[in-house]
């Protein structure tokens, strides 16, 4: 292990005896000033793993300078001695307190020196070796998070694909308004990290309809009214499915896949909410899935033209929609379509 020791001292007899015999120790290399501001500087840029500062020097004396380079970040904990006269107790004390370690006599001992100097940098060697084992865990956590993190993903593109396989809609929408859901989202200040829940909770919305009956879900004409009541209750049944987990998605999942048909005038189901009450991603959810429903070709129908799409979630801004997902949504044409165009049918 490499061990940087720098060594403060204004009169440069010192500063070379000093280095002189911190080289005696294995892998130590000095850096020497005999100016504390610049050595201060130094410390800006540079961890050192050991700190030997003389007490009197002009401009800063060696107090002043331990308290300014404790007030670094990350330098708490590193080992300071300094440099006095053995009967100066008192600033020695006041070294104590500004976060010296230990002290080395004036005139130095070799003897002493070398016991103090190998104490310091075997407690700084310790740290060391702490230090790179917590970065180690931590990016083993890391690795391993991101390793459940995308199994969960899986699981919840499988679970969709699931439901997808008996619903007219394709694996190509989910893709799409799923992405469109992160473009509205990204828009009105939602985290980046909320942004991913909603693209990898989004895809869920419609999980319910797996328990819809074949004759309404792949019914080629208009549904009844009790067919249409039948259908409604998908949005709960996803809900109780996704509902109760301690995975923040499919949290996300639940709210969406429940409050997906509220609309914004409150005409919606299940609940008929009004406004902000229905929680923001089934807003956004709302917009993404309708634009994507009606630009998309269906065994029941044929693909809206944009324009008329466009038209229909300007009418519906304020009623079906909340205006500022619809405005965002509008107003960022051009990233709609190169979603369009990365997930065709
Ligand atoms: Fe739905
Ligand atoms: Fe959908």
């Amino acid at each position: 292990m490499k061990l940087d020791v720098i060594v403060i001292d204004d009169s440069s007899i010192n500063l070379v005896l000093t280095s002189h015999l911190i080289h005696k120790f294995e892998g130590c290399i000095t850096s020497e000033f005999n100016n504390p501001k610049q050595a201060l500087e130094w410390c800006f840029e540079h961890v050192p793993d050991l700190v030997i500062v003389d007490f009197m020097m002009p401009e800063m004396d060696g107090i002043e300078f331990i308290r300014r380079f404790r007030a670094l970040p990350e330098r708490a904990d590193i080992p300071v001695l300094m440099v006095t006269a053995n009967d100066q107790i008192e600033i020695r004390h006041r070294a104590l307190e500004a976060g010296a370690n230990d002290f080395l006599n004036k005139p130095i001992d070799k003897i002493e020196f070398a016991a103090r100097v190998r104490n310091m940098l075997s407690l700084r060697r310790s740290q060391r070796k702490l230090l790179d084992q917590a970065a180690w865990l931590s990016e083993e956590v890391k690795l391993a998070t991101n390793e459940i993190l995308a199994r969960e993903r899986e699981t919840i593109i499988r679970l969709s694909k699931a439901a997808d396989s008996r619903d007219p809609e394709t694996g190509a929408h989910i893709l799409r308004m799923s992405h469109f859901c992160k473009l509205i989202a990204s828009h009105i200040g939602v985290s980046e990290e909320n942004q991913q829940i909603l693209l990898d909770a989004a895809p869920m919305h419609d999980v319910g309809k797996v328990g819809i009956p074949d004759n309404i879900l792949l019914k080629p004409g208009r549904l009844d009214p009790t067919e249409f009541d039948i259908m409604k209750q998908h949005s709960f049944l996803g809900y109780e499915i996704l509902n109760g987990s301690e995975s923040v998605i499919l949290k996300a999942a639940a709210e969406i896949a429940l409050s997906h048909h509220e609309k914004f005038d409150g005409s919606g189901y299940p609940f008929g909410l009004v406004g902000d009450k229905i929680p923001l991603f089934a807003r956004i959810c709302a917009v993404a899935d309708v634009f994507d429903a009606l630009t998309s070709e269906r065994p029941y129908k044929k693909a809206w033209p944009d324009d008329q799409a466009i038209a229909y979630l300007r009418e519906g801004r304020g009623k079906h929609f909340d205006p500022m997902c619809v405005d965002v949504f509008l107003e960022n044409w051009d990233e709609v379509m190169e979603i369009r165009n990365r997930f065709k049918d």
